[in-house]
């Protein structure tokens, strides 16, 4: 397997860009323009690429959506607003190699003919979005970005956005709100983006990692891509996992890496005297896996099969010394808090599902609060407008099954066994 998006990881500072250019940065510009752009969208398509922001979603079919003669603008925007717990790999390659998101940007922008390209960064990344700003201009004072690229005939320029910082804002439609200015709530899909995005104008949303690996698949082909992953994964991933393990990180590996592989070969395994209980494979909104699932290869479908989502590939370890009540409360909490407001579900049912659940901890609940949990799951699950209370609720759910017997000790106990030292220890 080769390195893509970490291959520059090993440098103490970003690479200016004679550095990344003499180490074949930008060379695959010279097999992208001038090429037909249906032909690269569909070897996008069969090489296997599919959104790193969570969703999966195949990237040659979504910008095969965008209509041959769609009314210009087209627009380009690049969700780099990583803003789900236990997802940081989108930050290593802002930080540590900004010209490969340039290089993907721009390929990216040329094959769907993009006129104008926007990276939306995570408020939080402040430090980041300077040092995308800096390649951005390097770029430009060599005539990469700019009008009639090298000749190509092809113009293009990217404007870095820092958002005001919201975990909504991530969510695509409510970022293309923010980015025009208004309040970050979600709009109704459809019309996709593709149709109607920024603007009114057709617009392709991706996350920033997606865009990263198009251009090694147009220099090095959809088979090589394909040959990059493992267990029925194409190309490679930039998986993390955080929690009680001995060397927690971002590792860029195939896709379709087993989850026992990345756990124990990679992230060193849980720390001494430590037992794992549980793990959600793709940030904070995907249903627990188990230790009996460790061998299940890390991609979208394999993970899917089992009834979870491989979501970012951002895996959180649950050990045994804290209490999954508290665990899964301390989710909800974030989703509650990061609720834009806009419908009731959402808005009031996260905060009582919190409130519910601090009942177990406090030891006042009793079986009728056990039942509305899983009752309240399922009213709020269907009936949002967006995409951020079913996520919140998928761990509640894969909780309410995989925990069972720890919503009855809990009661029966009038409260938490659970060491509060040990369970803060392992947070
Ligand atoms: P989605 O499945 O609704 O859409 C995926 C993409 O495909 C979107 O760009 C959408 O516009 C496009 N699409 C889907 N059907 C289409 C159609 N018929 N026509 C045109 N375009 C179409 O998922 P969504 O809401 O974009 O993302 C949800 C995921 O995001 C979750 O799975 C979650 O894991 C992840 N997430 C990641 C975060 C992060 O920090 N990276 C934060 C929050 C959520």
């Amino acid at each position: 397997m080769e390195k893509v998006l970490s291959r520059n990881f090993h440098h103490a500072q970003p690479l200016d860009l004679a550095t990344y250019r003499a180490g074949g940065g930008y060379d695959s510009l010279q097999s992208i323009f001038g090429r037909d752009r249906e032909e690269m969208v569909n070897e996008l398509r069969a090489s296997g690429l599919r959104g790193c922001g969570g969703a999966g979603f195949s990237t040659g079919l979504k910008w095969s959506f965008l209509a041959k003669d769609a009314p210009r603008p087209v627009y380009l925007v690049i969700n780099l607003d990583e803003s789900e717990p236990g997802s940081c790999k989108d930050r290593q390659v802002l930080y540590r190699d900004p010209h490969t998101i340039v290089e993907g940007v721009l390929a990216s922008a040329y094959i769907i003919g993009a006129d104008k390209a926007f990276v939306f960064v995570r408020g939080e990344y402040k430090v980041g979005a300077a040092k995308l700003e800096k390649a951005v201009q390097e770029a430009r004072d060599a005539g990469l970005l700019g009008d009639n690229i090298l000749g190509s005939g092809f113009s293009l320029d990217i404007d870095v956005h820092l958002s005001a910082g919201r975990y909504i804002c991530g969510e695509e439609t409510a970022l293309l709100n923010a980015l025009e200015g208004y309040r970050a709530n979600p709009r109704s899909k459809p019309p996709f983006p593709a149709v109607k995005g920024l603007w009114g104008q057709p617009t392709i949303v991706n996350n920033m990692e997606t865009v990263c690996h198009v251009p090694s698949i147009m220099h090095k082909g959809a088979q090589w891509f394909q040959g990059q992953g493992q267990n029925g994964g194409s190309g490679t991933h930039l998986f993390q996992v955080s929690g009680p393990v001995k060397n927690p990180g971002v590792f860029e590996l195939p896709m379709g890496v087993t989850a026992r592989e990345l756990i124990y070969d990679h992230a060193g395994g849980l720390l001494d005297g430590r037992k794992l209980i549980a793990f959600q494979p793709g940030g904070s909104s995907t249903p627990f896996m188990t230790p009996d699932q460790l061998d299940t290869p890390m991609h979208f479908d394999a993970v899917a099969k089992i009834g979870s989502r491989l979501g970012t590939g951002g895996v959180i370890i649950m050990d045994d010394t804290i209490c999954p009540l508290k665990y899964t409360r301390n989710l909800i909490e974030f989703y509650a808090r990061e609720s834009c407001g806009f419908c009731t579900p959402c808005r009031d049912g996260l905060p009582y599902l919190v409130h519910l659940f601090d009942k177990f901890e406090l030891g006042t609940a009793t079986a009728a609060d056990h039942q509305t949990i899983l009752e309240l799951c399922g009213l709020i699950g269907p009936n949002t407008h967006c995409a951020l209370a079913p996520g919140a609720v998928m761990p509640v759910q894969s909780a309410l099954q995989l925990f069972d017997d720890e919503f009855k000790k809990h009661i029966a106990a009038k409260g938490c066994s659970y060491s509060p030292v040990a369970a803060t220890a392992s947070q």
